[in-house]
């Protein structure tokens, strides 16, 4: 029996299946989106949907994401929706990235993403990726402290190793782990496995590499596809939910038709045969 939600604590428990904002700025995650209107649709429709697990980060866009979460947020008077966010991760210009965990800086952004979505804690703050240059503890622990104070509920990490994440949790409980994770890109399975036995989120980014698997025509996906009257986005999602209970998918889109789409994974089930020759691509 595939488990629906994921609990948090006793009073964050999510749908599974959530939605990550990055499609929604300008081209290269950067500046607004070249449709605003259109981005402010696609967050309201994802509010009024079950969806209740939202992925963003303060360097999408930069900002424009959470922006977008923050205009629709302001009115909404709905069923709870858990926001994760990240810190440690800038962008100069489209594609264009660096990654920057100085203490100091990773503070400012707490506090960043906490006015750019017109929060007053964050529920999931996730370090979006380790900075060599500092230590995973002076990291980690900046966040540590910002949870004392109530700015965070959870910490979570990003693009980690199993002994990454072992080092953090010496300095503070992590409950989620965001590492690319899909079908055809399985390199994190060691980090999968610790997160399960752990009760630790496991949050696949890229879970659609990027529409590749939608264009995937022929092959098992396709036939599996063909044998739900589903796409093969949807199969490559339910695969995720049902490899296992902590898999949390982020899919993220800029188009409401995709996002409606992408929702009904979340009723499809695969038989083990056909669970078993996804496994084997
Ligand atoms: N932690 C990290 O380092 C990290 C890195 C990257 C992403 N993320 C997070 O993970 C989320 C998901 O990753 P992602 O957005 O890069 O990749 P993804 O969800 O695997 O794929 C998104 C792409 O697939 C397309 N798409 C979505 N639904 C579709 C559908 N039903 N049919 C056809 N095409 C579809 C989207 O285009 P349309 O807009 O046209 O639908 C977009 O080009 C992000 O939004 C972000 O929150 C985290």
């Amino acid at each position: 029996m595939i488990k629906q939600t994921f609990e948090f604590d006793s009073e964050l428990k999510v749908n599974r299946l959530g939605y990550g904002t990055m499609q929604l700025p300008g081209a290269g995650v950067w500046g607004p989106s070249a449709d605003e209107k259109n981005a402010v649709e696609v967050m309201k429709t994802v509010l009024n949907s079950d969806v209740n697990f939202i992925d963003t980060a303060d360097s999408y866009g930069p900002f424009y994401a959470n922006l977008y979460v923050k205009e629709v947020l302001k009115d909404y008077e709905g069923p709870y929706k858990l926001i994760a966010s990240k810190v440690g991760f800038t962008r100069q210009g489209p594609d264009e990235w660096s990654v920057v965990g100085d203490p100091n800086y990773l503070r400012q952004q707490v506090e960043l993403n906490l006015w750019s979505l017109g929060l007053d804690s964050i529920d999931l703050m996730q370090l979006h990726r380790i900075d060599p240059r500092f230590s995973i503890e002076e990291q980690v622990g900046v966040l540590a402290d910002m949870q004392k104070e109530g700015k965070i509920k959870h910490i979570g990490l990003s693009q980690v190793t199993v002994d990454q994440l072992q080092r953090a949790q010496s300095v503070a409980k992590i409950a989620s782990v965001q590492n690319r994770y899909n079908l055809i890109d399985r390199n994190d399975e060691d980090v999968l496995r610790y997160a399960d036995e752990n009760h630790i989120a496991f949050i696949p980014w890229f879970p659609l590499a990027t529409g590749k698997l939608a264009n995937d025509e022929n092959g098992v996906l396709a036939q599996i596809a063909h044998n739900h009257l589903a796409t093969p986005s949807q199969i490559a999602l339910a695969w995720l939910l049902q490899k296992s209970d902590v898999i949390l998918p982020i899919p993220g889109t800029s188009n409401i038709q995709h996002f409606e789409s992408n929702i009904q994974a979340a009723y499809i089930t695969l038989s083990e045969s056909e669970f078993n020759a996804l496994e084997q691509l």
